[in-house]
């Protein structure tokens, strides 16, 4: 027997990209990084998935599926390519984005900062730079005037991540590795936000504006030991609630990433933290597939008593023969939330395509759609029409005993 679990009403279903993991031809600070063969196979992202010129095309194959709703980033570089020079090239083409989105019957959810910066901003240090928050806000200004139609904003892109892996242990650019400046650079991306908040409600009162940490679901390795129980809770709070608490109070939303589920123990003074070994499934990343633990980062994040979207969930699926179930499985846990009283409004599959996966290069493949970067085809995969049937008809079927 089957039954249906149904969504609440007006539950928006789509996927999420980022305009340097898809859009091809950067002029930013990674893609000058990429120049220095760090990234796996010494892959750069050339053209992507040169969704800069195929977006119309992107955003048909997505309202076929059945999706009520588009996540992208516009990218900060194209926008502002010298400090103070505005592109109104680059505007005028996001507002076409925007307008093909909507075109479609789909509600558009535009980042203003998925990791990737002008040159010239790099150069000045970054976030590191103490004028990183006011320089931000001046770029979110100029696309917040251009936009007046656009509700949903995500200010900024998984901050935790990115101060951890640029700045904690320099994997990402600039590869600058200091636990201070790690720290530095995520209050400086809290005060951005903050800042950006003010700038577009102000001008767009009625806009729903919110950022998207990436949450991880840490438990102790053995629930018995206090030491276990201490570790697991202090690395929760420092990933998952330090970001939130500087910034719910100036979100309307909070928008969840959620990836990632860790079984954590106590090793020494010097290491305290030891992330035990996985024994379930992997994804192609090697990133564990266990789907409770979006149930409790969706309780961790409901505790600040905001509209939870989440912003960005998936697998690395080359084959495509895990993915429907991954979904599936994900979206159980989801509504499990829901009938508990969590409010939970958006689930935004990651992603649309297959892209430029950061440092682990075109390998990694995320889509619902698989690209084929000789040719730029596009095939539509099996798990994407069967995600098309839950978006289409806003409920999941299950089988009961
Ligand atoms: C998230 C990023 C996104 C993508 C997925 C797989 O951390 O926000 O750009 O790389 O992981």
């Amino acid at each position: 027997m089957s039954e249906a679990l149904r969504f609440p009403e007006h539950f928006l279903w789509g996927a999420a990209t980022s305009s340097h993991q898809v859009e091809g031809n950067q002029d930013n600070d990674w893609s000058e990084w990429e120049k220095l063969g760090r990234v796996a196979r010494g892959e750069q992202s050339g053209i992507a998935c040169d969704h800069w010129n195929r977006f119309e095309h992107d955003f048909d194959l997505a309202r076929t599926l059945g999706h009520n709703a588009h996540r992208f980033s516009i990218e900060w570089s194209r926008i502002e390519p010298r400090q103070g020079m505005w592109n109104e090239h680059a505007i005028d083409h996001y507002r076409t984005v925007v307008k093909a989105i909507k075109d479609r019957g789909m509600e558009p959810y535009v980042t203003l900062w998925h990791f990737t910066h002008p040159r010239w901003f790099a150069h000045a240090g970054g976030w590191l730079n103490p004028k990183a928050p006011q320089l931000f806000s001046r770029y979110v200004a100029q696309v917040a005037r251009a936009f007046s139609d656009v509700r949903f904003w995500v200010t900024i892109n998984e901050p935790n991540v990115y101060a951890l892996l640029s700045y904690g242990i320099g994997y990402w650019p600039p590869q600058h590795k200091h636990a201070l400046s790690a720290y530095r650079v995520a209050k400086h991306l809290a005060a951005g936000h903050r800042r950006a908040y003010e700038v577009i409600k102000t001008m767009h009162p009625s806009a729903q504006v919110g950022s998207a940490p990436n949450l991880v679901f840490y438990e102790p390795s053995n629930h018995a030991s206090s030491t276990n129980r201490l570790v697991s809770r202090l690395v929760g709070t420092w990933y998952n609630h330090r970001w939130l608490d500087w910034t719910h109070m100036s979100s309307d939303f909070i928008g969840v990433n959620h990836y990632i589920h860790q079984r954590v123990r106590f090793g020494s003074v010097l290491h305290p933290v030891v992330i035990e070994p996985q024994g379930e499934p992997q994804t192609d990343t090697g990133w564990q597939i266990f789907p409770q633990a979006i149930y409790e980062v969706l309780r961790i994040a409901a505790r600040y008593q905001k509209p939870l979207h989440i912003t960005e969930n998936g697998i690395a699926d080359a084959h495509d023969t895990r993915r429907q179930e991954f979904i599936h499985n994900y979206l159980v846990n989801v509504h499990r939330a829901i009938s508990e009283g969590i409010d939970v409004r958006a689930y935004f599959y990651w992603s649309l395509l297959d892209n430029f996966e950061w440092k682990e290069g075109f390998s990694k493949r995320f889509g619902l759609i698989e690209v084929d970067f000789a040719t730029q085809r596009r095939t539509v995969r099996p798990s994407a029409r069967w995600y098309a049937e839950v978006c289409r008809s806003n409920a999941l079927a299950v089988v009961v005993a």
